[in-house]
């Protein structure tokens, strides 16, 4: 072997001891992340906001877009099948075998949908809890009810696999998807009464579904974590497309998926999601939209 050729080897050598490492510390932060147990203190919901409402709750389900993970029947769907960010499936969410146990309380309920973690305090990877965090607690036991009413299916819910370009992300702190409980104050006070009524309260509340795709700041841009196919998001503010549309249009668009000027919004806008939210949700949310 000349100089050369050693030289060569041993910083290729070098380069695969550096990449073994990053390698061994992106694994061991990212299961420590995934693997943490949080001990919040759920709020029991008082009986005078529990509501039950199968009609509304379903509604509700498909609207706010857990149909998407849990799919029609409850049961949980396979909705990211991806060699680097892994395979996620929604839980099966119904009481047959597999699904959720007999005695699941409205309190594990709200501490799995508003906080993203499971009775004993461990995390749902991949449970977009973020998003539900500020449901008012007349929703959440709607949709209870609903799910609690659901034809039990028999299936084992499927487990989680975090890939290895998610976890890269996730230590990077680009996948909010991976653990949403990391991303929600389990200690804030949160106000969860709120009156449906075209209000910028009521829309700000309703906007709450739309940030995990369309940003924090509702400004649009790429989607975290999401596949090369997808287009960005739109912005959603006043400075957006939204600001020139009147209120027929951007209810006529939310209902079809067709914007004014006639072009169809593309996947992963889940128009036939939202096409369910009533005409004060919709005016609510275009209302605190605008003001932005
Ligand atoms: C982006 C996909 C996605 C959406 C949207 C979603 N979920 Fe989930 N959900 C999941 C995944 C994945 C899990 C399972 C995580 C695990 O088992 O590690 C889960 C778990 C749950 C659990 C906990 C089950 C258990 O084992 O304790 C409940 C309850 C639940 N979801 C309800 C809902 C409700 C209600 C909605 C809508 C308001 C919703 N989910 C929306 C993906 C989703
Ligand atoms: C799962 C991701 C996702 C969610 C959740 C989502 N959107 Fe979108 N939305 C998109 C994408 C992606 C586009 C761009 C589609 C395209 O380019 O055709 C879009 C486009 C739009 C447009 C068209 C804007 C324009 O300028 O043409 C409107 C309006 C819109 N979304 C409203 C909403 C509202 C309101 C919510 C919440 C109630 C919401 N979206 C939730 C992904 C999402």
């Amino acid at each position: 072997m000349n100089r050369i050729t050693k030289l060569v080897l041993s910083v290729l050598g070098g380069f695969a001891g550096l990449i073994l490492v990053f390698g061994i510390y992106v694994y061991a932060v990212s299961n420590s992340r995934i693997t943490r147990l949080y001990n919040v203190k759920v709020t029991p919901i008082a009986t005078s906001e529990q509501k039950k409402d199968i009609v509304e709750g379903e509604r509700l389900f498909v609207s706010r877009a857990c149909v998407d993970c849990h799919g029609t029947d409850l049961s949980g769907i396979n909705f990211i099948n991806d060699p680097a960010i892994g395979t996620f499936t929604g839980a099966n969410l119904t009481m047959g075998k597999g699904g959720l146990p007999a005695d699941y309380s409205l309190e594990d309920f709200d501490r799995a949908i508003r906080h993203g973690l499971r009775r004993d305090g461990s995390v749902l990877v991949g449970m977009p809890s973020f998003d539900f965090y500020a449901m008012s607690d007349s929703d959440l036991s709607i949709l209870v009810s609903y799910i609690q009413n659901a034809k039990p299916v028999e299936k084992e819910s499927a487990k989680q696999i975090v890939g290895p370009l998610a976890r890269v992300l996730l230590v990077l702190g680009k996948l909010p998807l991976a653990v949403p409980a990391e991303h929600i104050d389990h200690e804030a006070k949160v106000e969860r009464k709120v009156k449906a009524e075209v209000s910028l309260e009521y829309g700000k509340y309703i906007a709450t579904g739309c940030v995990g795709c369309h940003g924090i700041s509702l400004k649009g841009g790429p989607i975290e974590g999401a596949p090369p196919e997808w287009p960005e998001a739109q912005n959603l503010t006043s400075s957006g497309s939204l600001g020139k549309w009147s209120e027929k249009e951007f209810i006529t668009a939310i209902r079809t998926g067709k914007r004014p000027d006639g072009s169809q919004m593309k996947a992963p806008m889940p128009w036939q999601n939202l096409a369910l939210m009533t005409d004060t949700e919709i005016k609510a949310v275009r209302l605190y939209l605008i003001s932005l």
